[in-house]
């Protein structure tokens, strides 16, 4: 079947005066607060995510149908609460699909904000995609006064229509900025302006701007076509004075298959409580522990002296370093191609 004739694609083509050829924009929605709605338009906070349906958020911008011809999928139409690894899986697949697909020239992706981090990050480091890979979200309902989630959209498709932008690996659009996934952070359970700006570039950034965010060669992991699962990895948190008694659960848990790696939120340069090293020695050498800070920012090390099967989230916050462990055991890294997968992070 021809792309945009589907029968959730629409055709929104209308020829441009100034390129040849208007772009075919490949629109994957997955739901959350972009597609939510309220039962009124001043409630921005007792609302539904992932109400709408594709058509609905295409429909509400008009002037989309300018910019290039969009052909609509329903994914999934969730709150991004409930995603995970397997909506990754299912979504990577997708986009890799339609990258490989010459007839399409850009791929947009609506998703919730709550964690868009965490799915912009793992098709970052697994679809291999000459062509833009734009995430765009909303914080406001679609049903809400000032819903921003229009704006963010229109933005995010003329994104996807620059190809400089291809170059670039996986970027979110959001409140006016260009945000690369690596930079990706929620930071504001509530506000409009809710993401960090770290890293960010704004959406009139120039072409020189997109192609200086190209990721470093070899950052992408090749899943193998038959993986059905993805790896289950669990992720802890030491706050000051906490008890090592989960790591202990999962230690078991491990024995049992359950768990097949661990990472460790840490304060400061990654920094393991005396109290927790012993319960952290009892995982099984064949789980790796991620060692990460909860710091959110700068280049984290641990101790040279450390068992073989611990590594260093590096430059990752822990949210990322399980994401980057998930599709590294996935990939079937181990051992020092584990290491090296997270030396290149
Ligand atoms: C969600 O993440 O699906 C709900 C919250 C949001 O999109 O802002």
């Amino acid at each position: 079947m021809p792309p945009g004739r589907g029968p959730h694609s629409r055709n929104a083509s209308v020829p441009s005066v100034h390129t040849m050829r208007t772009p075919h924009i490949a629109l994957l929605a997955t739901g959350g607060t972009i597609a939510g709605t309220a039962g009124s338009a001043t409630d921005t906070s007792g609302y539904a995510a992932g109400q709408l349906g594709a058509e609905a958020l295409i429909a509400a911008v008009p002037p989309l149908a300018a910019l290039a011809r969009l052909s609509a999928e329903q994914l999934f139409n969730l709150d991004s609460k409930d995603m995970g690894p397997p909506h990754w899986l299912a979504l990577a697949r997708r986009v890799q699909a339609l990258a490989d697909d010459p007839a399409v020239d850009g791929i947009v992706i609506t998703h919730g904000t709550d964690t868009l981090e965490e799915t912009a990050y793992f098709l970052h480091i697994t679809v291999s995609a000459a062509k833009p890979v734009v995430m765009t979200a909303a914080m406001r309902p679609a049903t809400a006064l000032s819903a921003d989630g229009p704006l963010n959209l229109y933005q995010a498709v003329a994104l996807a229509c620059r190809p400089a932008a291809g170059r670039a690996g996986v970027l979110a659009v959001l409140g006016d900025r260009i945000l690369p996934a690596a930079a990706i952070a929620k930071r504001h359970p509530s506000a409009v302006d809710a993401f960090s700006r770290e890293g960010a570039l704004t959406t009139l950034a120039s072409d020189a701007a997109l192609h200086a965010l190209a990721p470093a060669r070899n950052s992408r992991v090749a899943l193998p076509p038959g993986l059905q699962m993805l790896p289950p990895v669990e992720l802890l948190a030491v706050a000051a004075g906490s008890s090592p008694a989960l790591v202990r659960a999962l230690a078991g848990a491990s024995l049992a298959g359950a768990v097949a790696g661990v990472v460790v939120a840490l304060p400061g340069n990654a920094s393991l409580p005396d109290a927790w090293l012993p319960a952290l020695n009892e995982l099984p050498d064949s789980v790796p522990l991620v060692l990460a800070s909860r710091c959110g920012g700068g280049i984290s090390r641990h101790r040279a002296d450390a068992p073989g099967h611990w590594l260093d989230a590096g430059a990752l916050d822990p949210l990322k370093a399980r994401v980057r462990l998930i599709a590294g055991l996935g990939a079937d890294l181990r051992g020092a191609r584990l290491r090296r997968w997270f030396e290149r992070g």
